[in-house]
């Protein structure tokens, strides 16, 4: 069962527009960690494996200009999913003790094939992202 994944997934703003049944589905194709503070979970040129659903404590994302902090219902990681070859643009490192929700490229896909809403709203986070990382380039 994915019960405790699926309640987790409820509180994302992402999936507000999913059923239940929709929700357990994702639920389902992610896995939980819990990750102590300080530690490091994605690193700038690293191969994008996943994507990170926050429940429970803060993130730092060190871009190169800016340190951003990311809370529970926000997520991260989406960045290098988006094409097959594409590496993280970020360090993130977890704040606080972190619980969060892992979705693989593989349930990456699948969401997003299953999802066009929800595939268009990570592409405005994203690309907002992008765009901030390029204005701090300057
Ligand atoms: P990815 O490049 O896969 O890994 C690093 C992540 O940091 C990236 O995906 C985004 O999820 C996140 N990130 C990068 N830049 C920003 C930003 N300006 N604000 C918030 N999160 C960011």
């Amino acid at each position: 069962m994915a019960d405790g994944r699926a309640d987790a997934l409820r509180q994302i703003s992402l999936f507000a527009e999913l059923d239940p049944a929709e929700l357990e589905r994702v639920a389902e194709a992610t896995k939980e960690l819990e990750v102590p503070a300080g530690q490091v979970l994605v690193q700038p040129g690293m191969k994008g494996t996943g994507m990170f659903f926050i429940s429970e404590g803060t993130v730092i994302v060190e871009t190169k200009r800016d340190h951003v902090e990311l809370g529970p219902g926000e997520f991260f990681g989406e960045l290098a999913l988006m094409t097959t070859d594409a590496t993280r643009t970020a360090r993130v490192r977890a704040q606080t003790p972190l619980r969060c929700l892992a979705l693989d490229r593989g349930g990456f896909r699948e969401l997003v094939s299953a999802h066009p809403d929800i595939a268009a709203s990570l592409l405005e986070a994203a690309l907002n992202r992008l765009a901030e990382n390029a204005a701090h380039d300057g």
